[in-house]
């Protein structure tokens, strides 16, 4: 197997051919990590089956053990291998999968995955992507496979293959042998994390799925679909949000309406004097959601020191994008 498009050797980046994914499918079942795309963001898989495999991602990532992971699968009919499949449950699948939909549902009692995957929880979280290669990928390999966001904990989200190579270790110092190079996401942000283990459907995480299109689906049955904090203590919630997260190494302000000195602009909609780069100049949340991360890294490469970022509206995926900008801004202070 080797790099491709003149990647520097060593390095684990491989075309999404066929060959590729037969070479990924091979090192999954051999036990390795494997970085892949999915329409949302590229993902770290490991066998979820396989304990191993899944502390490694904790390791290579630096993820606090109690934030569980997302197991991938190719569709609703593999979920009942793993879960209690809810109503509620049946009925997403059935709307959203494949897409940028996560359930969380209970673990069934037999289930073969590894309970690293869940944290101690009895719950697991399922999602079926998208993405023409992680999918090629599920069914090559025959396993289900755990995926967190391919990138240091805290930090942001890769959308391209690149981002993966730069933010975690090469093949021979514990990172994933193989990172399968399909271009940009098209979502560009995480899945939707929903708990379905009950019969109202909460959100636990904002993500590519918007609540508008989770109530349309659900059309008034079970009630109105909540958001975790919502909901008083004792009702679901989701290890994984922490305050600081998704952060650049840079500062970022938020609500910016224009650039003070040594910040470049992150601009959104027609008006935006003076932006660096612009989230969606026709002020469109899904098309500012797929730019999110991608514009984020270059501007945390680029010259200048500092990141301002123009207001995005709570609607659709602005929700969502609003929900990473105010982690990311968090400082270690805030925690
Ligand atoms: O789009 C995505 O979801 C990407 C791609 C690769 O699929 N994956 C991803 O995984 O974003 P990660 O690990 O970065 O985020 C998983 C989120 C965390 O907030 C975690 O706490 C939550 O899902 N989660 C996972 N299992 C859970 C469970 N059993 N109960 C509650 N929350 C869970
Ligand atoms: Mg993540």
């Amino acid at each position: 197997m080797t790099a491709s498009g003149g990647a520097p050797t060593g390095s684990a980046v491989v075309a999404a051919d066929a060959a590729g994914i037969a070479h990924a499918a091979e090192a999954l079942r051999s036990g390795r990590l494997v970085a892949f795309p999915t329409e949302t963001v590229y993902g770290l898989g490991a066998d979820a089956t396989n304990d191993t495999a899944v502390a490694e991602i904790y390791a290579v990532k630096g993820r606090p053990d109690f934030n569980p992971l997302i197991v991938h699968i190719p569709d609703a009919d593999t979920a009942a291998d793993y879960a209690k499949i809810t109503p509620l449950g049946r009925l997403l699948m059935d709307a959203f999968w494949p897409g940028p939909l996560s359930i969380v549902l209970p673990r069934r009692a037999d289930c073969r995955l590894s309970r690293l995957v869940s944290a101690g929880l009895d719950t697991v979280a399922l999602r079926a992507p998208a993405h023409d290669v992680g999918q090629a990928l599920l069914r090559a390999s025959d396993l289900p496979v755990a995926a967190p966001s391919a990138n240091r904990s805290g930090r942001m989200s890769p959308t391209q293959a690149g981002h993966v190579a730069a933010s975690l270790p090469g093949p021979d110092q514990g990172g994933p042998a193989v990172i399968l190079d399909a271009g940009a996401c098209t979502v560009g942000l995480e899945s939707t994390v929903v708990d379905a283990t009950g019969d109202q459907a909460v959100i636990l995480r904002p993500g590519g799925l918007s609540r508008e299109d989770i109530e349309a689906a659900l059309g008034g049955s079970y009630g109105p679909v909540a958001d975790a904090h919502e909901i008083g203590p004792g009702g679901p919630r989701s290890p994984g949000m922490l305050a600081r997260h998704y952060a650049p190494a840079k500062p970022l302000r938020l609500n910016a309406e224009t650039a003070e000195d040594g910040e470049a602009l992150l601009g959104f909609g027609p008006d935006a004097p003076g932006a660096t780069l612009n989230l969606s100049a026709a002020g469109n949340t899904t098309e500012a959601a797929a730019n999110l991360f991608t514009m984020l890294h270059d501007l945390d490469a680029g010259p200048a020191p500092a990141i301002a970022v123009m207001p995005i509206p709570d609607r659709g995926l602005g929700r969502a994008i609003n929900d990473r900008l105010i982690r990311a801004a968090r400082t270690e202070d805030d925690e």
